[in-house]
């Protein structure tokens, strides 16, 4: 068990200035299950591997449960393998000579643990990730799925005080994806292990992890709890990023119109919320970002909403629909549950006012609580 401390941690690869990590600081606690999120090229791998001892940074210091591993000012660096992590990376290599049983005792072998006491725990972790049948296969014989999750199960069979795991779901179908993903929470869970778990998969982030840690170009823009991030994005990319469908993004101007402030997008204009007044007031006249996500706009029945427009295709989602609605010079989508036979011609829409996020146009920061 071992909480992380990381302390402007930079790392440039190619020494001329530009930085992979641009001073990166994070604490993460002991048992939480932290995930870096962000697009690709943003730094995940590159954070993760410096807590992992693989890459000397050029600045910083890192503690893993309150002991320096790596500090660039003291000259002090652990090797990897005296950190007491286990790491599945996202090219995993398992052992091509050995069975799968023999990739996932291995560790355990070494460690002198008991054979039948090896057995049982490798038993125990095949069948959470439903690879029991295929023990004796070398991984040649598999697929990539099936080696991937032989490369999950043996770091999990090890009682590390670290996981680091690094897209280790990567190569599996949807199914599969949902099942490994849930069993892989429960097992972390129990052993309270702590985990930093790399993805660019917005879903897997939300459903996972205690704390979020979402990167954009070397740099952390927001970090917190999944509903923390969701809920309150402070910034435009962190709204974009997070939720499916994409969050609606409008350009809009406030006015003030019969003492109330309105936002002004040109196809519409919705009242602003009356507790957003005070941080908007400034603003009059002044353009801003209007961000309302597809489950915050319902269609209402009897036409009295603010956004006015025309169904442009609805997508079923089996529980719920998507519709597409072209208001004028856009489409704007909406999930709705409503059934599909309201849901063509002319329509009208409303939104939850206190689900509206609005951003800075300039700065592209969140206004308001
Ligand atoms: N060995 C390397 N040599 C030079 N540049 C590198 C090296 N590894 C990574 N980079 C660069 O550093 C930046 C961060 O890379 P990193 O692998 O950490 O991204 P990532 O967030 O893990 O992306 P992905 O989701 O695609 O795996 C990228 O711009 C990448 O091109
Ligand atoms: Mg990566």
């Amino acid at each position: 068990m071992a909480s992380i401390t990381i302390r402007d941690v930079r790392v440039s690869y190619n020494k001329r200035g530009s930085y992979a990590l641009k001073g990166l600081d994070l604490d993460i606690k002991d048992g939480e299950f932290c995930v870096f999120l962000g697009p690709s090229g943003c730094g995940k791998s590159t954070a993760m591997h410096c807590i992992a001892g693989l890459i000397h940074p050029d600045t910083g210091e890192i503690r893993i449960g309150g002991s320096v591993t790596t500090s660039v000012e003291r000259r002090e660096f652990v090797p990897p393998q005296e950190r007491n992590i286990a790491m599945v990376f996202q090219e995993y290599a398992l052992y091509p000579n050995m069975t799968a049983r023999g990739n996932m005792s291995f560790a355990l072998e070494t460690k002198k643990t008991p054979r039948d006491e090896v057995a049982r725990q490798v038993d125990k972790t095949a069948r959470m990730l439903g690879i029991e049948s295929l023990l004796d296969r070398k991984p040649a014989e598999l697929s990539g799925g099936q080696r991937q999750r032989v490369a999950l199960g043996r770091a999990l069979v090890r009682n590390p005080s670290v996981f680091l795991l690094d897209e280790p779901l990567g190569n599996l179908d949807a199914k599969l994806r949902e099942q490994v993903r849930y069993e892989l929470k429960k097992i972390q869970t129990q052993m309270g292990v702590t985990t930093v778990y790399v993805t660019h998969d917005q879903t897997e982030a939300m459903t996972m992890a205690d704390h979020i840690v979402l990167m954009k170009d070397g740099e952390i823009v927001q970090q917190g709890a999944p509903t923390e991030l969701y809920d309150r994005p402070s910034h435009l990319f962190v709204a974009g990023f997070l939720g499916t469908p994409r969050i609606n993004m409008f350009d809009c101007v406030i006015q003030a119109r019969d003492g109330s402030l309105r936002f002004n997008a040109g196809d519409f204009s919705i009242p602003a919320p009356e507790n957003m007044e005070d941080a908007l007031r400034p603003l009059l006249g002044r353009e801003v970002i209007l961000g309302a996500r597809p489950s915050d706009l319902s269609i209402v029945e009897n036409g009295e909403g603010d956004i006015r427009g025309v169904v442009d295709g609805v997508e079923p989602l089996g529980d719920a629909y998507l519709v597409y609605i072209n208001i004028g010079s856009r489409v704007i989508i909406v999930k709705s549950a409503g059934g599909s036979g309201a849901l063509s011609g002319s329509l009208a829409l409303k939104a939850s006012p206190d689900r509206l996020h609005v951003f800075d146009k300039d700065t592209e920061k969140r206004i308001g609580a």
